[in-house]
């Protein structure tokens, strides 16, 4: 069972792997966005030319014609570099949302591609925030930043290049700034990075205190609890809030010291450009180009700082996107998967043990054997928390069992397609798993192309079509989140009636009507009755009335099996199962 921790962090050279091998496939925005950034570095270039032509030669010569054509070819010039501006900036957007889209659909695959143990041990509210904010931060760094980066990088070293061309002292003088500015970086990345990382942690904790009160709000109310939750979400938030002030104190402190570097290099560049034009080695147009060109290097430089910020989030968030992905689901599928059988189908347990927690350590069932003959039913029976949703968990293969079989038609299940296993196998579970949608979708959930007249039928079957055909909406009424709008009988007859729908040759009921009266339990009784009369079934009932009839009954207890035999032949026997039954009736 894997859990997900924040232990491991991520390298940014894997990151921007990760990341751009899906930027990466778009061959043809990017081929054209990489051209359009030449044409902005290279316009771009051809600007402070404008300058330096109209100061050194335009004005010595007071020639207005010159003037208009360099101010038209300026102005030209500026409105291409617009449209090219423009269209890269578009097309990165549609890149980068692309990507991510991606991104977003193959973790949410990973993540449905995960057991029941990995869901048990992480929490909803975490898992929502790496799906939405987390792949929020990859954006943020792809979109906003980091492609304009690819323009950056062009320009600033085409910039550098340059003024090396025209005054190489000056341009020297300017590079021996820049090892400053990499100390400051390293000296603020770990830093940023830490902050990032408590701020992703608290706001994990207040989404999780979240998804867990409002999904109980009834509990909340029912306890008078509001204060004792906003409470604690108050604490969890103020966290947050420093958290966050602590990683925005980071970057702020950053930006300005890159800021003061740049202030540096003009200082530089005035001191020794003025010494040049003084000696007349530089023309006062050369001087005003080559700030111009400076102050171009800043925009690079800034951006690149703003982007190691959003690097380091990006990077903690990119940690907790990569546990998901690393995450590898221990219910496998089998390296060479068996033909799954023709029904009848008859189930066999041979000495399974399972323990929740692997290895055997603390067994929850322990050696249980019990076979289910084609067409019949057994009905497992025992204390509460003895074991058995355990044992329809294992034939399910939710969990894999320690040691032992389970086998159907002398087959072991998991040398089956766990989609041949499951579509095979027909499961009414004591926890009630209904959708928020309409009656509708919940019951042709089993079956999506199932016909009005397949749903009504089952509901029949079910004894909810006089309810269903009662209200204004019909099938069509909505049954709200978890089945809020629904009796708990009701809920348990729509999972009957999807588990009819499914008309799988396998049928486990677990405490399948636990919640109805004896009136309408007799009444499904017969639906019931109808649904295992030729199929393979387990039954589960602590009610001991609905199990009178079954095939055979298997008493558990603490995860073995104490007794098996006919409802009559235990009975006789005066043992666990005649104690369970004297216990009801008496
Ligand atoms: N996901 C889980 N992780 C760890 N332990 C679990 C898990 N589910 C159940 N258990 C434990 O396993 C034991 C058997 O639980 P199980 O649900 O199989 O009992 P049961 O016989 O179905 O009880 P009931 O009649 O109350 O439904 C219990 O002690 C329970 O605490
Ligand atoms: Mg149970």
């Amino acid at each position: 069972m894997q859990q997900l921790k924040l232990e491991n962090k991520a390298s940014t050279k894997e990151m921007l792997h990760f990341v751009f091998n899906r930027v990466l496939k778009q061959k043809w925005i990017l081929a054209v966005n990489i051209l359009a950034l030449t044409l902005i570095t290279a316009l771009q270039f051809v600007m402070p030319q404008f300058e330096k032509t109209i100061i050194d030669k335009v004005i010595p010569m007071k020639d207005l014609r010159w003037l208009s054509l360099m101010i038209g070819g300026l102005l030209l010039t500026a409105v291409v570099l617009g449209l090219l501006n423009y269209f890269s900036s578009y097309y990165m957007g549609v890149m980068s949302q692309s990507a991510i889209t991606e991104l977003r659909d193959d973790l949410y695959h990973d993540l449905l591609a995960q057991d029941t143990a990995f869901f048990e041990s992480s929490k909803t509210g975490d898992l929502m925030v790496r799906l939405t904010s987390d792949i929020n931060n990859l954006q943020s760094m792809i979109s906003a930043n980091m492609l304009s980066m690819i323009g950056n990088l062009f320009t600033f070293v085409g910039v550098l290049v340059f003024i090396f061309i025209v005054n190489w002292q000056m341009a020297l003088a300017v590079t021996v700034t820049f090892p400053l500015m990499f100390v400051i970086y390293r000296v603020f990345r770990d830093r940023i990075h830490a902050a990032y990382k408590a701020a992703r942690l608290s706001q994990t904790k207040m989404s999780n205190q979240m998804q867990n009160t409002l999904t109980q709000i009834d509990l909340i109310k029912s306890y008078t609890n509001e204060d004792l939750a906003q409470s604690e979400f108050n604490a969890v938030s103020e966290q947050n809030r420093q958290d966050m002030i602590k990683a925005t104190q980071n970057g702020a402190i950053f930006s300005p010291l890159i800021d003061g570097v740049n202030y540096l290099q003009v200082a530089i560049i005035l001191a020794l450009g003025a010494y040049f034009v003084m000696q007349k080695t530089l023309t006062v147009g050369d001087l005003v180009a080559y700030l111009t060109y400076v102050a171009m290097l800043q925009a690079p430089i800034q951006s690149f700082t703003r982007l190691l910020n959003q690097i380091q989030q990006a990077l903690v968030s990119y940690s907790r996107i990569n546990e998901i992905t690393q995450a590898k689901p221990t219910i496998l599928e089998p390296a060479h998967p068996v033909a799954f059988p023709k029904a009848p189908l008859g189930l066999k347990l041979d000495q399974v043990n399972f323990s929740y927690l692997g290895d055997n350590k603390m067994p929850t069932i322990k050696d249980v054997s019990f076979t289910v003959p084609a067409g019949k039913t057994t009905a497992l029976v025992g204390h509460s928390g003895s074991g058995k949703s355990t044992i329809t968990k294992l034939i399910d293969r939710m969990y894999d069992i320690d040691s032992g079989r389970i086998t159907i038609n002398d087959l072991n299940i998991g040398d089956f397609r766990l989609e041949d296993l499951r579509r095979h196998i027909a499961i009414v579970s004591q926890d009630l798993f209904i959708l928020d949608g309409t009656l509708r979708d919940n019951v042709v959930y089993a079956k999506p192309e199932a016909t009005d007249q397949e749903v009504h039928e089952v509901l029949r079957l079910a004894d909810l079509e006089a309810f269903v055909t009662s209200l204004p909406a019909g099938l069509d009424t909505q049954v709200g989140e978890r089945g809020v709008k629904l009796s708990g009988g009701q809920k348990q007859r729509l999972s009957i009636a999807r588990a009819l729908l499914k008309n799988a040759p396998i049928v486990i009921l677990d405490e399948a009507t636990a919640s109805l009266d004896n009136e309408a339990e007799k009444q499904i009784q017969h639906a019931l009755d109808n649904l295992t009369e030729t199929r393979t079934t387990i039954v589960i009932a602590h009610r001991l009335s609905t199990v009178y009839n079954a095939d055979q009954i298997v008493v558990i207890d603490d995860g073995q099996v104490v007794e098996k035999g006919t409802h009559q032949s235990l009975l006789d026997k005066n043992g666990a199962y005649a104690k369970l039954y004297q216990a009801q009736f008496d």
